[in-house]
């Protein structure tokens, strides 16, 4: 009699919710609803509403029933790329890219976008990644590397250039209070826009359900780098580069604090060129390096993974020696606003593929409600990858940089790209641009150095730099 039950929005939620789940199969996620609070239950309606439930029931059949096997084309050939040092015939054309580049920098038309929506499980460090102490005396996080990078990139070119990160709903809130706390690192907090990217289920890989991490909560991961695409537009990014007038995205990761978020050269050749989305590659130290290595596939640019690309392939060498397929994807590309809109704009589901990993992921028992730990990987994970857009360009340019200038990735907890390598390299890089000043820098007897070296972004980003600063005839052996 016009008399609403207590909770009847809740409930109507949940119906719509179930019958949702039911239409895919995956309705077993709201078997512990009824155990939870309310907030627990308004929290799972909340988590099962961000997920694109058609999508993964999509995802379901093409790559979790089945493997998606990867098959190399007839013909593959090493991509052609711009070598770092310009032959005689190219110096004319870099020297104009420059230009051009400092021109699009200077009017405001490139933004800075970092991905930092990884969970760095391979760091075993517990926080984001960006907050990571990186460098070797002040111990200054990763986000503040690049910060610091942006400042004066802003100062020596009088130019306003907007910063976009892309977080997760995992790390989001962290990363936000981060950058609150340090007063957003003497940036303008209006040129730093953050937002989270998607997030993908976790499934059994036998049964193909969605797994609970919890009874109130599903096992969610974030969607892959190749999400950043989906969500620059979603976010509303893409339509505020719009109104700021930014024509360029220079996309880069959270992880390399050597890494050149703005590069005039890379940037010029790639606008002449009238390129959608370009990259920079370094060749390869070793045939078994892991990094995606830059090849044409029917005429295209595209990455090959290193576990897709054969021995056979990645161990060929030249008459001189050098490896045949050798440019390795470091993961830093410019990209062109007016692309990202068409991947975003194409009938049907986002243009980028999903790829299938298989993890060990702890999980609900659906009949228990107990957490199992499985031994062997139990779980389908699925993720998209930033370059598999590169083959949907018209064109698409590589551009060769040099490994010791800006590649000094921290990725694990040890070994290779680790801290300790990483910390090594800036202090190689830093010594070098000293070296060029006449600045004499210790060394060993093996050549290694002998004192910890750091040089800030906001001193230099680049030899060139230092010319102003005031600098000593020599570094203290074993000194700071
Ligand atoms: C990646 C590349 C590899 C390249 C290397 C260079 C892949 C599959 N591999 O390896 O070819 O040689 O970088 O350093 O891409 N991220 C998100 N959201 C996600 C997943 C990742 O924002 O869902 C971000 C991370 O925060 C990080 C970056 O992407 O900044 C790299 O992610 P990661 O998955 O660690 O790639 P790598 O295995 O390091």
């Amino acid at each position: 009699s016009g008399k609403m039950p207590k909770g009847h929005g809740m409930s109507d939620r949940l119906l719509r919710t179930r019958k949702i789940l039911e239409s895919v199969g995956q309705e077993h996620v709201l078997g512990f609803y009824e155990n939870q609070d309310e907030v627990g239950k308004q929290n799972l309606l909340d988590q099962i509403a961000s997920i694109d439930w058609s999508e993964a029931a999509r995802l379901v059949e093409t790559h979790v029933k089945h493997h998606v096997s990867f098959t190399l084309p007839e013909t593959i050939e090493p991509a052609p790329w711009y070598p770092n040092v310009p032959t005689e015939d190219l110096k004319e054309q870099y020297q104009r890219a420059r230009e051009r580049g400092e021109e699009l920098v200077g009017e405001g038309k490139v933004a800075v976008f970092t991905v930092a929506g990884g969970q760095g499980t391979r760091l075993d460090y517990n926080g984001p990644k960006g907050m990571f102490p990186a460098t070797p005396i002040t111990g200054t996080s990763l986000f503040a590397c690049l910060a610091g990078y942006l400042r004066k990139v802003q100062e020596k070119f009088e130019a306003a250039v907007p910063w976009y990160i892309m977080t997760s709903p995992v790390n989001d809130a962290d990363i936000r209070a981060f950058f609150e706390q340090n007063q957003y690192f003497e940036l303008d907090p209006t040129m730093v826009i953050m937002f989270p990217q998607q997030m993908m289920p976790t499934f059994d890989a036998t049964t193909a359900k969605v797994l609970l991490e919890a009874p109130g909560r599903l096992a969610l991961s974030p969607n892959g780098h190749g999400g950043s695409l989906k969500a620059l537009h979603t976010s509303g990014a893409i339509a505020d580069m719009k109104r700021r007038g930014i024509e360029q995205i220079s996309y880069t990761q959270v992880d390399n604090p050597l890494v050149h978020m703005i590069d005039p050269l890379f940037i010029g050749l790639h606008a002449i060129d009238g390129a959608q989305m370009s990259s920079k590659m370094l060749p390869k130290a070793s045939p078994n390096e892991k990094v995606g290595v830059f090849c044409l596939l029917d005429g295209k640019v595209s990455v090959i993974e290193y576990s897709d690309l054969p021995n056979t392939l990645a161990e060929q060498r030249l008459e001189n020696g050098q490896l045949r397929f050798r440019a390795g994807s470091i993961a830093i590309h410019l990209i062109h606003v007016d692309f990202v809109e068409s991947l975003n704009s194409r009938r049907g589901h986002f243009a980028l593929p999903f790829h299938r990993a298989e993890k060990i992921v702890p999980y609900v028992d659906f009949n228990s409600g107990k957490i199992v730990e499985s031994k062997a990987p139990n779980a389908v994970k699925l993720e998209m990858f930033v370059f598999d857009a590169l083959p949907l360009c018209a064109t698409s340019i590589v551009y060769e940089t040099a490994r010791l200038d800006e590649f000094a990735p921290i990725k694990n907890a040890c070994g290779a790209d680790s801290p300790q390598t990483s910390r090594a390299l800036q202090m190689e890089r830093a010594a070098r641009w000293l070296t060029t000043h006449g600045v004499r820098v210790p060394r060993d007897v093996e050549g290694k150095l002998n004192a910890t070296i750091e040089i800030r972004p906001t001193t230099a980003i680049c030899a060139d730099d230092l010319r102003s600063v005031p600098l000593p005839v020599a570094i203290e052996p074993g000194g700071e």
